[in-house]
């Protein structure tokens, strides 16, 4: 089990030149949330879904990842099989800078999911509605993202990880979204100590024992030295 786990959310990407989604003009206040990231917006819509997300992952393709990053691939090359990154990001940022434990709760930008047999492959740059699955044929090709209404992926996995965490850290997220908002208070019955790492407070900025304010690039360096200092390089995780 990892004893580090840190959160992430869109934040830790914006200094790529990732859009966040409820910031100034954030995602959500340029496309109708409902049309372009529900089951149902799917249905009524799918070249507008696809397009959306076509769009997402040029910029993805284009961005790189940033010093905060590659701070957290440095922690968990200090301390193998101790550090887990549970990220909301459906981009790869994370796995760019050298993470490999990594858990995408809402899913990835570069994997397409057949919605009839479930198949997952490695997303062409340009998905389009009449795209066949390569297993079953059948054209109900959709990216393999979680839309709202559906549940995250691994949650039981993230509970017996944050059952057994002794530190955790929310990088980049507003708190808005559940049931990534209430990973805290899952770490907080463990007893692991929280910092929340964002340019401003939260909605759940009081569930946190400290609080790093500035920007993910500046900040994570100083919260992942801080982290090295207090682990214990021996305790190997497993
Ligand atoms: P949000 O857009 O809701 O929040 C981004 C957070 O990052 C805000 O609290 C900002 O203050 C903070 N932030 C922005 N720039 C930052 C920087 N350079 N350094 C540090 N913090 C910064 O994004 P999420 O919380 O990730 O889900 O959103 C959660 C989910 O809502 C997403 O995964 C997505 C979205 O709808 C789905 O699409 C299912």
């Amino acid at each position: 089990m990892a004893r580090i786990v840190v959160l992430t959310g869109a934040g830790i990407s914006a200094e790529s030149g990732l859009g966040t989604f409820r910031d100034e003009n954030g995602l959500w206040s340029q496309y109708d949330l409902e049309e372009v990231a529900t089951p149902q917006g799917f249905r009524r819509n799918p070249s507008l879904v696809h397009d959306f997300y076509n769009a997402r992952r040029r910029n993805c393709a284009e961005a790189r990842p940033n010093a905060a990053h590659t701070a957290l691939a440095r922690l968990e090359a200090a301390l193998p099989g101790q550090t887990l990154i549970v990220t909301q990001n459906v981009d790869d940022l994370h796995h760019r800078a050298g993470s490999r434990n990594v858990i995408q709760m809402h899913g990835a930008l570069m994997r397409a999911r057949c919605g009839a047999c479930n198949r997952v492959w490695p997303a062409p740059m340009h998905m389009a509605p009449d795209d066949p699955c390569p297993a079953c044929r059948r054209a109900a090709t959709r990216p393999d993202v979680v839309w709202f209404g559906e549940i995250p992926y691994h949650m039981d996995r993230i509970a017996a990880e944050l059952a057994d965490c002794r530190v955790f850290a929310a990088i980049g997220t507003s708190g808005q979204v559940w049931p990534a908002a209430g990973l805290v208070m899952e770490a907080r019955a463990a007893g692991a100590h929280c910092t929340e790492i964002n340019t401003t407070q939260t909605d759940v900025s009081g569930d946190f024992d400290a609080h790093l304010l500035g920007l993910a690039s500046r900040v994570v360096p100083d919260w992942v030295a801080w982290a090295l200092a207090r682990a214990d390089p021996g305790a190997a995780g497993g």
